[in-house]
């Protein structure tokens, strides 16, 4: 059974010009362990999909069609399934760290109320706090009992977005979401944060389902890349030979629009 299976996911917005289909019947599944990315221009619907796949779309503002399942269970059908499984089952890395979370509550507090949504209600004030020590030390956050006193603003960037990698895995996930996870952040601590991310999603064997306009990212981090265009998959496969040798005209495009990658030899330009 997939972690993540969308099959024909059609999501149409009501917007103040009218009625747009943001993500155009579109299918794909993540297996336990696998890394898929979703990359495509702005506005080609990556974040919509992210987004629905959570259930976190405005119920008034977005109808939506097709299938999601999550370890088979069908959540577009049965929303409150979904909603249960969200923060636990499944958990989403936010694109700015800066405004994910609260200024007037401390980290500790925070990562605590993760660690609690869990499943793990029962445990005492010091068995949280404990669990939010690992989960910091995991996340490799030096003196982590300190910053568990510390308030948002007490800590960087790309601190931040450690904390919020911690408190997704709080629960044991089997799938994460990730919609630019880095974009927000200095570039010298993008690649700390990325490399962080594929020793977990290893370790862990999760499954991640990762969103960037960056093919270098995409190619490094991923097991299959999707390539989007106007709410559909316009080019798909292996991320390595999608990235190396492409075969569809958008991709090339969109490769001669970023910098050229080390591993990338320039195709047959
Ligand atoms: N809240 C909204 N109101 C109106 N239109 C929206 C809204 N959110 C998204 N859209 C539209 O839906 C389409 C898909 O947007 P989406 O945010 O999913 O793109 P994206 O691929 O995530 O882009 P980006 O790379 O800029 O994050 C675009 O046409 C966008 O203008
Ligand atoms: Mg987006």
């Amino acid at each position: 059974m997939s972690v993540l299976h969308v099959k024909e996911l059609l999501i149409e917005l009501m917007t103040a010009s009218g009625i747009i289909t943001a993500v155009d019947h579109v299918s794909f599944t993540l297996e336990k362990g696998e890394t898929v990315t979703i990359i495509g221009e702005s506005g080609s619907g990556k974040s919509t999909t992210a987004m629905g796949v959570l259930g976190l779309l405005p119920k008034d503002l977005a109808v939506m069609s097709g299938t999601i399942e999550i370890e088979g269970t069908d959540v577009l059908a049965h929303p409150r399934k979904l909603a249960a499984m969200r923060g636990r089952r499944v958990a989403l890395i936010p694109q700015d760290p800066m405004t994910a979370l609260s200024p007037t509550h401390t980290i500790g507090h925070q990562l605590g109320g993760a660690v609690r949504r869990g499943g793990s209600d029962r445990l005492s004030k010091r068995e949280v706090e404990e669990k939010s020590i690992r989960l910091l030390e995991h996340v490799r956050i030096p003196s982590p009992a300190e910053q568990l006193r510390k308030f948002p603003h007490q800590l960087s960037g790309g601190m931040l977005q450690r904390v919020l990698i911690a408190s997704a895995l709080a629960a044991d996930p089997v799938l994460i979401i990730a919609d630019e996870p880095t974009s927000a952040l200095d570039v010298t601590v993008q690649a700390g944060i990325l490399d962080l991310l594929l020793t977990l999603q290893a370790e862990s064997e999760l499954a991640l389902l990762l969103i960037t306009h960056d093919l270098g990212v995409a190619r490094v981090m991923s097991d299959r890349i999707k390539v989007m265009k106007d709410g559909r998959f316009v080019d798909r496969g292996q991320a390595d030979e999608l990235v190396d040798n492409p075969a569809v005209e958008y991709t090339r495009q969109l490769l001669d629009a970023v910098p050229r990658l080390g591993s990338w030899n320039g195709g047959d330009r």
